[in-house]
């Protein structure tokens, strides 16, 4: 692709990146969610902008600052994540670091439930959420680069080439979160692709972020 004198690496390119975690409403009050901080997706989305890249930043609940340069699209549920991705197509790439929560809860109830008298709990009822890497990885307007991220706390790497292959995504960032990487600073990875896998060493999340975005910039020249 001819880039002109000075034009940065993703001058041009539309990255999309999702971040954060889902809320799945039990009641007005009450939600299920996943551990996520919003760190590692957050500071891909900025690397992503620091190439040049117009980066559309689909965020669950967070309370890590918007990155400067990055449109954010605010979202809940993993249904509403979805939604905005679809809505922000096309994207020359796409990177899922967002921690979806997998269900929901079936009924969300529209008024605050109360304990009943006996004490006893509510039976709570779950259904699955739509995936939305592997709805984009096979969306008719795929992005041509399309990038998973697998959290896992044993057999890592066997893991995430099952999760390459069944989300029919193109890279797998392999996450060893045996450690302290929710929510730390951190985070030790393993690009896991079709030709193999990297070992990155440990690196502060801004680092694999920076790493990563560089790929990408190399992956769509
Ligand atoms: N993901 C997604 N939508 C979902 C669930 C996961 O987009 N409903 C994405 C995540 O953003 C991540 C990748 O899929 O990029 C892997 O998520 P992970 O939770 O590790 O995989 P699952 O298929 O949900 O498998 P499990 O939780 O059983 O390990
Ligand atoms: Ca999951």
């Amino acid at each position: 692709r001819g880039t002109a004198p000075g034009a940065l690496p993703l001058s041009g390119r539309h990255v999309l990146v999702t971040s954060g975690p889902t809320h799945e409403p039990l009641d007005p009050v009450r939600y299920l969610a996943n551990r996520s901080s919003g760190k590692q997706g957050h500071s891909i989305a900025a690397a992503l902008a620091a190439l040049g890249a117009r980066v559309t930043l689909v965020s669950g609940p967070v309370t890590v600052p918007d990155p400067d340069g990055v449109t954010v699209m605010r979202v809940e549920t993993a249904r509403e994540m979805l939604a905005a991705c679809e809505a922000a197509l096309p994207a020359d790439a796409a990177v899922f670091a967002a921690a979806v929560a997998d269900w929901r809860p079936a009924d969300p109830a529209p008024q605050k439930m109360k304990k009943p008298a006996d004490d006893a709990a509510p039976p709570l009822a779950l259904v699955p959420n739509p995936d939305i890497l592997a709805t984009l990885s096979r969306h008719p307007r795929r992005p041509r680069l399309v990038i998973g991220f697998a959290a896992e706390t044993e057999r890592v790497i066997e893991h995430a080439r099952a999760k390459l292959a069944r989300k029919g995504c193109d890279w797998i960032v392999a996450n060893d979160v045996s450690g302290d990487a929710m929510g730390g600073a951190e985070n030790t990875v393993h690009l896991v692709t079709a030709n193999g896998v990297e070992d990155w060493p440990r690196l502060p999340k801004v680092e694999v972020a920076a790493r990563l975005a560089d790929r990408v910039a190399e992956a769509l020249a």
